[in-house]
């Protein structure tokens, strides 16, 4: 399929796991990639092997949590490829969530890293991407959350404030700017088999997970990815404003 032929979309968290499967799945349909990471080694190397295929990527070093870092990912974007029509705000801080406990002890330095990444960090990207795609008449902002943000957990309350607050920053976009052609949308995973939680998640997490869906399989990044892939499309043209849960059917709503 190709989809998205002139298409630009930037992938802010794209070095590694989900995002590193969207750049790779927005390529094969035909978009020019810009890949946003802490890692800009990852995101380099990730736009070679794109670009070594044929494709059209850039790998840019990124912090989103810095407002002058997020704003020179979305200049190279206008000055690498001329525009911007998609924006995967998708990183968080996966060292952070390892601290993240409860209400009355988690430390404070936590809850700041926690919100600055999650959720200024996704505040960032949408508003510097924002302009550049009104410029080209509209685009789609795809947000990942978790399925954390609905659901009530015992711990991780920083990282379930965070994703929370993505739903609340996607609905003000698709209402401020819908009638001028932006769609925003929350893609909330469940657990998803990246690389990283293939080597390091615990036996019985992963048996939880498949015993708690409503599906034979555990997810992929590349499910996330097709799901960014139809939205970023004109398939999902008349879609704005909605959560959409990918994940195997463990939350229905
Ligand atoms: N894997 C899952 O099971 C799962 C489930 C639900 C939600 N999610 C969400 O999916 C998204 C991607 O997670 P993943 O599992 O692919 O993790 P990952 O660690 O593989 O990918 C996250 C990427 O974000 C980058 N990053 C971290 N902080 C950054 C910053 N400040 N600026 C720029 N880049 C930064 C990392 O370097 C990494 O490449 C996250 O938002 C996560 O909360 C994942």
């Amino acid at each position: 399929m190709h989809r998205l032929i002139d298409k630009v979309a930037v992938i802010a968290g794209g070095g590694s796991g989900i995002g590193a499967a969207t750049a790779e799945r927005l390529a094969m349909e035909g978009a020019a990639v810009v890949i946003g990471d802490l890692q800009g080694d990852s995101a380099e190397a990730l736009a070679q092997r794109i670009q070594d295929r044929g494709g059209r990527a850039l790998g840019v070093q990124c912090d989103i949590s810095n407002d002058v870092s997020v704003a020179a990912l979305i200049a190279a974007a206008l000055d690498t490829f001329g525009g911007v029509d998609l924006m995967h705000a998708n990183a968080a801080d996966m060292g952070a969530i390892m601290h993240d406990t409860t209400v009355l002890d988690v430390p404070l330095e936590i809850f700041d890293r926690t919100i600055a990444v999650n959720l200024r960090g996704y505040l960032l990207c949408t508003r510097h991407a924002l302009p550049a795609m009104l410029q080209r008449g509209g685009g789609a902002i795809v947000y990942t959350s978790s399925a954390a943000a609905f659901m009530g957990e015992p711990e991780r309350v920083c990282y379930g404030i965070s994703k929370s607050g993505i739903h609340a920053l996607m609905r003000h976009v698709a209402s401020a700017w819908g009638k001028q052609g932006i769609r925003a949308n929350v893609i909330a995973p469940g657990l998803i088999m990246t690389e990283a939680l293939r080597e390091h998640a615990l036996v019985q997490l992963k048996a939880d997970a498949l015993e708690q869906g409503r599906s034979p399989r555990l997810g992929e990044p590349t499910d996330i990815a097709a799901t960014v892939a139809f939205l970023a499309s004109r398939d999902g043209e008349w879609i704005n404003g909605q959560v959409i849960s990918v994940d195997g059917g463990v939350s229905m709503r």
